[in-house]
């Protein structure tokens, strides 16, 4: 018989039907639900490093503890398996297969690990971009400001903030949800609003770029208390029901105080930080009204769009690759044959 691969949650995108294949991961959720006939079945979410996996147990799916080394059978009941199994690493060997066009998996067996042997953190998924070259980048858009605006961002992104900042993901789910989030998706927003920036300065537009660069650097600075690593990216409280928009321009206007930032300048990057969701009814009390805050507000819906296209799987049958229609993004996104020939 054929050795069943072991796949990581992106390979398994590549599976065929009726593949059988081994996968590690941490069961990020799970619910229990019954089907027809009233046997519980299970659907989960499985995570790793790469991504994660939907998945269904049926009823006859077999959950086996071998945390001590032996293989020991884990009752499968509905009450007490989420408690057990949920943010545990587990190994499942499963099947792949195909409903109405759409990949599905199953999972036939499924093996509760060792967390000492397969640490969590050695799933959670994680910036695709270098740590290292994220630091530099940054430190570099930082030093290439004047005094004022250099020296207020080098005391703002030190100490306790920068190790949450560089830390934090930049949402939960549907964009950068992943360790060093935070500092790709602000490194993506602020390299663009500078471009974007001295394309129009150079079109006669008076527009500041150290401005845009702090502003750029700073607008989500209230996602450090809106979001947390516990250890899969979740939101706090504040976050909820305060919101990063309404943080973060509190935040700053402390940092602003507590370091002496000239009052104007105070007030174009507050502008910038509280304007960048671009509509009041996407969290914004009032709309981008500067040069500097237009690009950076662009920029932001840019880097959303762009990294929804960017993550959206392959259809995998052939045909052009279309996305399902992306509610978040309201349109169906193509990945064309341009791209491909480019490699890019
Ligand atoms: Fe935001
Ligand atoms: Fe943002």
């Amino acid at each position: 018989m054929a050795e069943i691969r072991t796949l990581t949650t992106s390979q398994l995108r590549q599976t065929s039907s009726g593949e059988r294949f081994k996968v590690l991961g941490v069961i990020q959720q799970i619910k229990s639900r019954s089907d027809k006939n009233n046997r519980p079945f299970w659907e989960l979410s499985l995570v790793d490093s790469e991504g994660s996996v939907e998945a269904k147990v049926w009823s006859d799916g077999k959950w086996w503890d071998t945390r001590s080394g032996e293989k020991i059978p884990l009752e499968p009941d509905v009450s007490s398996i989420a408690a057990v199994v949920l943010n545990a690493p587990v190994g499942a060997i499963g099947t792949a297969s195909e409903f109405r066009g759409k990949q599905q998996f199953q999972f036939l067996e499924v093996f509760l690990l060792d967390p000492e042997r397969f640490p969590i953190s050695s799933f959670i998924q994680s910036s695709p971009v270098p740590i290292e070259r994220m630091e530099g980048d940054f430190r570099a858009m930082i030093l290439s400001c004047g005094p004022e605006v250099r020296t207020f961002l080098e005391k703002v992104f030190s100490g306790n903030i920068w190790k949450s900042f560089r830390e934090l993901p930049a949402a939960v789910s549907h964009h950068h949800a992943y360790v060093h989030g935070l500092l790709e998706h602000t490194l993506s927003v602020t390299m663009a609003a500078r471009a974007l920036a001295e394309a129009y300065k150079r079109s006669g537009v008076d527009i500041d770029l150290d401005v845009v660069t702090a502003g750029g650097l700073l607008h989500d600075i209230g996602k450090i208390e809106s979001y947390k690593l516990d250890p899969f990216p979740s939101m706090t409280v504040p976050g909820t029901v305060i919101d990063h928009i309404a943080l973060g321009y509190s935040r700053f206007s402390s940092l602003a105080e507590e370091h002496g930032l000239n009052a104007d300048l105070a007030t174009a990057i507050g502008h910038i930080i509280i304007s960048h969701h671009g509509r009041k009814e996407y969290g914004s009390p009032v709309l981008p009204a500067t040069p500097e805050a237009m690009v950076v507000s662009s920029a932001d819906e840019l880097d959303f769009i762009m990294f929804c296209w960017g993550t959206f799987p392959e259809s995998g049958n052939g045909e052009p690759s279309i996305s399902d229609f992306h509610t978040s993004a309201q349109r169906r996104f193509w990945r064309s044959k341009f791209a491909e020939e480019d490699g890019s």
